[in-house]
């Protein structure tokens, strides 16, 4: 694996690379992000994957974990090149950000300012923008994403759809731990206490896709059983809703593809998760 860390040398790479499917990331990487480089290596005709690894200070809100975000730089490497990674852009923020960015990609508010949106205002925008801007100096024509971050999906696909870029944006399961919760760079900041709880948020989610699943119409039913269950065991809950899956709305008629979705602050540590109904 070719590491680059100026958007010049990445660039030079590419031009030789063929059909480039590319994997975005911040680093500390799990699981989850291993099986993005598997389906990227798997996806048709794809000649090469390409990774980045850049912790994004605009997607980060005052107060949020930009500071003690996990740096795993050594460990990450060793996972893209054994899974297959051909090469890794992993830029300084003075490669990325030269001067404070002054342009930007402001998504639809109606997709981008509610769920977390409306508890992390301006992270899509900052999201967005940096892959954007990795987009255009990758130019893949495949890029891979997980579907725990499922409002970030659907941004970002929006994004490409309306801006038509010639890139395919596809999401893939969240890989799960055993015990059923989802891998996630933040569960490092779980105390062992924590970590033993955290498994309920993918539990009630469960629980509340299965009622719909057996014709449950009145979603707030189970979503407030839920919150009040989370509740009960010292979680935090922002959201835990039921929407569309195309664009994250209430849904309005029967028979449309549903997903349910959740954020909660487990002790100082917020996780999100959802699952496809
Ligand atoms: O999902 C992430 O890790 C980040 O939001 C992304 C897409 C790499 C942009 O910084």
């Amino acid at each position: 694996m070719q590491i680059h860390t100026s958007i010049a040398a990445v660039r030079a790479a590419r031009a030789q690379a063929g059909r480039v499917a590319f994997v975005p990331t911040m680093g500390n990487l799990h699981d989850g992000h291993i099986c993005l480089v598997y389906a990227a290596r798997k996806h048709a005709n794809v000649d090469t994957v390409i990774a980045s690894i850049f912790v994004n200070r605009l997607q980060f809100g005052q107060g949020e974990d930009f500071d003690k975000y996990p740096r795993t730089f050594e460990a990450d490497c060793e996972k893209l090149a054994a899974a297959g990674v051909g090469h890794l852009f992993a830029p300084d923020e003075a490669e990325m950000y030269p001067q404070p960015q002054r342009y930007h990609v402001t998504p639809d508010p109606e997709q981008a300012s509610i769920l977390e949106g409306a508890f992390r205002p301006g992270h899509f925008r900052g999201v967005a923008t940096v892959v954007l801007k990795l987009f255009n100096i990758v130019q893949p024509d495949v890029a891979l994403f997980g579907k725990k971050d499922y409002q970030q999906f659907i941004v970002l696909k929006n994004m490409a759809s309306e801006l038509a870029l010639p890139i395919e944006v596809l999401a893939l399961d969240t890989v799960r731990a055993a015990d059923g919760l989802a891998l996630s760079s933040r569960n490092g900041y779980l105390l062992a206490t924590e970590r033993a709880e955290a498994p309920r948020l993918y539990q009630q989610l469960s629980v509340v896709a299965e009622a719909v699943r057996n014709g449950e119409r009145d979603f707030t039913r189970p979503c407030a059983a839920a919150l009040a269950e989370l509740e009960r065991h010292g979680w935090k809950p922002d959201y835990l809703t039921v929407r569309r899956r195309a664009d994250l709305q209430v849904p309005r008629e029967t028979g449309e593809p549903l997903v349910v979705l959740a954020a909660a602050r487990l002790g100082t540590t917020r996780l999100i998760d959802n699952i496809e109904i």
